[in-house]
């Protein structure tokens, strides 16, 4: 779907009642004019999540969130944005135009291409429960010689495929489905130089894929014979799948995700099937790839923590490497496990069984120990040159980590276990980087210093408190300061709405604001100041001071610049420059 206008955003917030909306999920029990409930975001004995049906909002005493109906179903729905708003605009009866047209055909044709998807998935599993053909039992066979029962076959619905070239192409032309959609979506494929079909997937187990919101969205086809030449066939892109975005399993597994706080991310099908069948639920997989960014976002809606657990091969490794360095930029927290050699989390468990499955996760190495073990088999550590070697291909990796302190300390046992003094790592590190060390200059106590900083943004969130309360001040701060005034850049994103809405004189309310923001931190801000009492005093004193203030740290700051290019200025000799820019220092400070 495409862009939503903002209008139609701000009818579904108020058209959706939040206290209907939350206990559609949680009881919620009246609390004077208020409603409480046990924080469902949090664990808790005693109530600290409050739900306000004037306001619209609800805030959770205990872990801080807050927000309004809509913020309360993506965060519990775990849905995005554009998701969150279908769903309640469902709900409430709301048309979400669909706002150019080709959008409109677009989203016709997913739901169509789910359509036939769902008939296939039925189709194919069927085949494999119901069938009573030698093609089918010997896939039965096969499923049971790797152990699959059953119950696994029908918890997963697994296919299967028949040998002939129109199985499928039949059963979906009988629903009304023509050759040429069957094609587009990947189920079938155009004979060349003709203009008939044939189907994809003929002669193999099917692995249906199912999207997070279990929407069949693609399929996998295992051979049962050894020579065959593709071991899986996959669907191709289509309108609704596209390789990289979608994790395996990852439907079944994301309650225990959220439950555990982790997931561990395996290579293949039967990756995760075993492991998953055997009680281990927090499972996925990225179907023979190295992880995305798509599918770290995915995770990221569940949990921070991932367990990477490729084959043990050649080609599992190195994706392994190439998951790395993207997992620590999405700031993920991840640890590797590792098997014994030649082994997948399918044949380890069925070698080992599940317990040893779960010792090996638990052992799961940190990034820092496992590419430095890996490093170590690489290059030989005794020498001058392999230390060198070791400390260039890891002081990058170490560098994506977030964490200062984490940081540190991998820098520090680096050096420890290359046995070399620590300088020269960071000598070594500064000189691959060129920047200089860790421990970098003070920072300036002026203009910019950090108590400067912070007094600055509590003005500023002042200020944008009493903005929030009435328009009127909005108008007022729109005539004194730009957005580059404001420093906080939270503070700043919301004054920049406030602004936009300014100019196009729309009024909102403070619940409807709050859908405008992705960031956390904005939304708990506006919660806080929706809930919060009116600022009592005398509010234009306050808006004054404020402004004194910020306007004041800006000029500090410009002030500071312009002399440091009166400086420079002077230095090369360039006098009407100097002149310039003096006269300009001149305004700032009058004025
Ligand atoms: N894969 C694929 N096409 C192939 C080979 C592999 O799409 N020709 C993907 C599959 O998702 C597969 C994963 O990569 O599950 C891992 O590949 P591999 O380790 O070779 O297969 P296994 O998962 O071990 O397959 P099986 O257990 O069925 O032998
Ligand atoms: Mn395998």
């Amino acid at each position: 779907m495409g862009f939503i206008p903002e209008d139609v955003i701000s009818q579904v917030i108020d058209r959706s009642d939040i206290v209907e909306v939350i206990s559609g999920y949680i009881p919620l029990k009246r609390a004077g004019r208020n409603f409480k409930a046990l924080c469902p975001f949090h664990n808790e004995k005693t109530p600290s999540f409050v739900v306000n049906p004037d306001k619209q909002i609800f805030r959770c005493f205990g872990c801080s969130v807050g927000g309004n109906a809509l913020t309360f179903v993506m965060k519990h729905e775990r849905m995005d944005f554009p998701e969150a708003i279908k769903f309640l605009a469902a709900k409430a009866n709301i048309a979400i135009p669909e706002d150019r047209p080709e959008d409109k055909a677009k989203s016709d044709l997913r739901q169509m291409v789910i359509k036939a998807n769902e008939l296939a998935v039925e189709y194919f599993h069927n085949n494999l429960i119901n069938g009573k053909d030698d093609e089918v039992l010997a896939a039965r066979d096969y499923l049971r010689k790797r152990k699959v029962n059953a119950g696994c076959a029908k918890r997963f619905k697994l296919g299967y495929a028949y040998a002939a070239w129109d199985g499928l192409l039949k059963a979906l032309r009988q629903k009304g489905f023509s050759d040429k959609f069957i094609e587009k979506a990947g189920l079938a494929v155009k004979s060349e130089g003709k203009s008939s079909c044939y189907d994809r997937f003929r002669h193999r187990v099917i692995f249906p894929i199912f999207d997070h919101r279990n929407r069949p969205v693609a399929f996998g086809g295992r051979t049962m014979q050894k020579d065959e030449r593709a071991k899986y066939l996959n669907s191709p892109e289509t309108p609704v799948y596209t390789k990289g975005e979608h994790l395996y399993g990852f439907n079944w597994a994301k309650a225990s995700v959220e439950k555990e706080d982790s997931v561990v991310v395996v290579e293949g099908y039967m990756d995760f099937l075993r492991p998953f069948h055997e009680g281990v639920e927090n499972v996925s997989a990225s179907l023979g790839t190295a992880l995305t960014t798509e599918q770290i976002r995915l995770v990221r809606r569940y949990t921070k923590n991932v367990v990477m657990l490729f084959d043990m091969d050649m080609a599992g490794q190195s994706a392994t490497l190439r998951s790395l360095d993207l997992l620590l930029e999405e700031d993920m927290n991840v640890r590797i496990a590792t098997l014994a050699d030649d082994e997948d989390p399918d044949s380890f468990i069925l070698e080992y069984g599940v317990e040893a499955f779960k010792k090996c996760l638990t052992e799961a190495r940190n990034l820092f120990d496992f590419k430095l073990a890996r490093l170590m088999t690489e290059h030989n550590a005794a020498t001058i040159e392999g230390r060198a070697k070791i400390c260039q291909e890891l002081i990058p990796t170490i560098e994506k980590v977030k964490s200062e302190v984490v940081r540190d300390g991998y820098l520090l046992e680096l050096a420890q276990r290359l046995r070399v003094k620590e300088e020269v790592v960071l000598r070594e590190r500064q000189r691959l980087l060129g920047k200089p060390t860790r421990r970098s200059a003070p920072v300036r106590e002026d203009a910019g210093g950090p108590r400067a900083q912070k007094n600055v943004h509590e003005d500023e969130r002042l200020l944008l408190r009493l903005m929030l309360q009435s328009l009127d001040w909005v108008r007022v701060a729109h005539q004194n300061l730009t957005i580059e005034d404001f420093q906080d850049q939270m503070v700043r994103s919301v004054v920049e709405k406030l602004y936009e809405l300014f100019e196009a004189e729309k009024e909102i309310s403070l619940a409807g604001l709050i859908s405008f923001f992705e960031n956390d931190d904005a939304r708990s801000f506006l919660t806080v100041c929706a809930d919060e009492e009116a600022l009592t005093g005398d509010q234009e004193q306050i808006f004054d001071d404020c402004l004194r203030r910020i306007k004041s740290v800006g000029f500090k700051a410009e002030r500071q610049r312009l002399r440091e290019e009166i400086r420079t200025a002077e230095q090369a000799g360039d006098w009407t420059a100097v002149r310039r820019l003096q006269e300009e220092l001149n305004t700032i400070i009058k004025g």
